[in-house]
């Protein structure tokens, strides 16, 4: 047998080791610069921008996407990591029935944590904290 017949059953062992860098930064959560104060201002323009189409200008949701002024999205339940990964990966439909989420390309995490800083502070008052 040469060495790469004995080789060939390790193969998916081996690719999967090569792949694991690649694997550990898709899993990341992006993180905006330390240090950044998250601007609300500037996170509703972003928002209303990037966002809004979906989620609604007043974040009561449309048609293609759900209210952010909702229970479910309160900080315990969708932190704000859930915010980073749903904007640079997207997100699958599993809380309602718009289909998915595509991620939202030219954001930096910083944009994402003034938009997060947006959303919420209109949550706040309402009272999903
Ligand atoms: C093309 C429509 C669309 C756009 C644009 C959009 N979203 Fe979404 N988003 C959705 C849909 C649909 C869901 C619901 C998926 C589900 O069923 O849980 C969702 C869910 C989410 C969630 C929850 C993810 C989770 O972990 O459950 C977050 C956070 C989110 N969106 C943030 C954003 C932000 C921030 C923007 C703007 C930068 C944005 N979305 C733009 C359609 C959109």
């Amino acid at each position: 047998m040469t060495r790469i017949q004995t080789l060939r059953p390790l193969m998916p062992l081996i690719l999967a080791v090569l792949a694991l860098p690649a694997i550990a930064q898709y899993l990341q959560v992006p993180k905006p610069s330390p240090g950044l104060m998250p601007n609300p201002a500037k996170g509703q323009r972003l928002y209303e921008k990037n966002c809004a189409d979906c989620h609604g200008n007043d974040l009561k949701g449309s048609n293609k996407g759900p209210p952010f002024l909702h229970k479910v999205y309160e900080p315990s339940h969708h932190g704000d990591p859930a915010f980073q990964l749903a904007v640079r990966s997207g997100s699958r439909a599993h809380h309602w029935q718009f289909g998915e989420m595509p991620a939202v390309p030219g954001l930096t995490p910083d944009d994402v944590a003034h938009i997060t800083a947006y959303i919420r502070m209109r949550q706040r008052r309402i009272g999903i904290q």
